[in-house]
């Protein structure tokens, strides 16, 4: 987290789009996720290369439960699928993964997958891609609220925070959503306090390194104040200025 940014330290992205990406091919909507997850391992490449040091992405909310049953299902197998395919390059690239969501009602065979990725990605230090899968923002303050109520302890922002799926890392600086909605969905609620927002209108299978570049060069553009004035966060530059 930095006021003055060049490279954010920390991305998350909403990858919305797959669907309306398929349905304009007339092929199934699983086929726009397969495609989102290429388009994934291609925006953790560009995050490597780029020197960002932290990839959150939203792949599964506590909502999409909802969905029909065969995506459900879809998406539960596309993840195994890309945890078997992906991880030992993941390995080799220096990523670390990370889980953030729900182990309930997941498969035993889902579980036992996230679990062995992040034992075998554990040591990694170059990137840190936390996948939020069964993950809800409202579901993470409640459930980090209840383990504080049920060991006693005080509710404050610290703790709160230290209780929550993503204490292992800073905040996020730039939070993108691809596909045109302008919402947050109950992604990152706690940690999104002071995040820059970028909304792309690129369907997440076509977000690729221009894209990204694009939201990069918009972030370096922001001046982050915190709560602070401007004159705070550049003394030396607002006291030059004229007026
Ligand atoms: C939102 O697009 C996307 C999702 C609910 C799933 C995101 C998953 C991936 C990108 C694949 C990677 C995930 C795994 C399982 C490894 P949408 O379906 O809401 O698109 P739409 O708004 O166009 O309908």
């Amino acid at each position: 987290m930095s006021d003055s940014p060049v490279v954010p330290h920390h991305i998350a992205i909403v990858m919305d789009g797959n669907g309306r990406w398929a349905k304009r091919r007339f092929i199934p909507r699983l086929a726009g996720h397969k495609q989102g997850v290429d388009s994934l391992k291609r925006c953790v490449r560009a995050c490597v290369e780029r020197g960002i040091g932290v990839l959150t992405v939203f792949a599964f909310s506590s909502e999409n439960w909802n969905r029909p049953a065969d995506e459900v299902s879809g998406l539960m197998e596309l993840l195994a699928l890309a945890l078997g395919r992906e991880v030992p390059q993941l390995k080799k690239d220096g990523v670390r993964l990370h889980f953030v969501g729900s182990r309930e009602g997941l498969s035993s065979k889902v579980r036992e997958g996230l679990d062995a990725a992040e034992a075998v990605t554990a040591h990694n230090t170059r990137l840190i891609l936390n996948v939020c899968f069964n993950y809800g923002g409202r579901w993470d303050i409640a459930h980090a609220a209840a383990q504080l109520a049920s060991r006693g302890e005080a509710i404050t922002e610290a703790s709160l925070h230290a209780a929550m799926g993503m204490s292992h890392v800073p905040d996020p600086d730039l939070i993108i959503r691809t596909g045109g909605e302008m919402r947050i969905s109950n992604f990152l609620l706690w940690q999104a306090a002071y995040s820059e927002l970028f909304f792309s209108e690129c369907l997440w299978p076509d977000f690729d390194e221009a894209a990204l570049d694009e939201a990069l060069q918009a972030y370096r553009s922001r001046e982050r104040r915190f709560g602070k004035t401007s004159e705070q966060i550049a003394p030396v530059h607002s006291q030059s200025m004229p007026g």
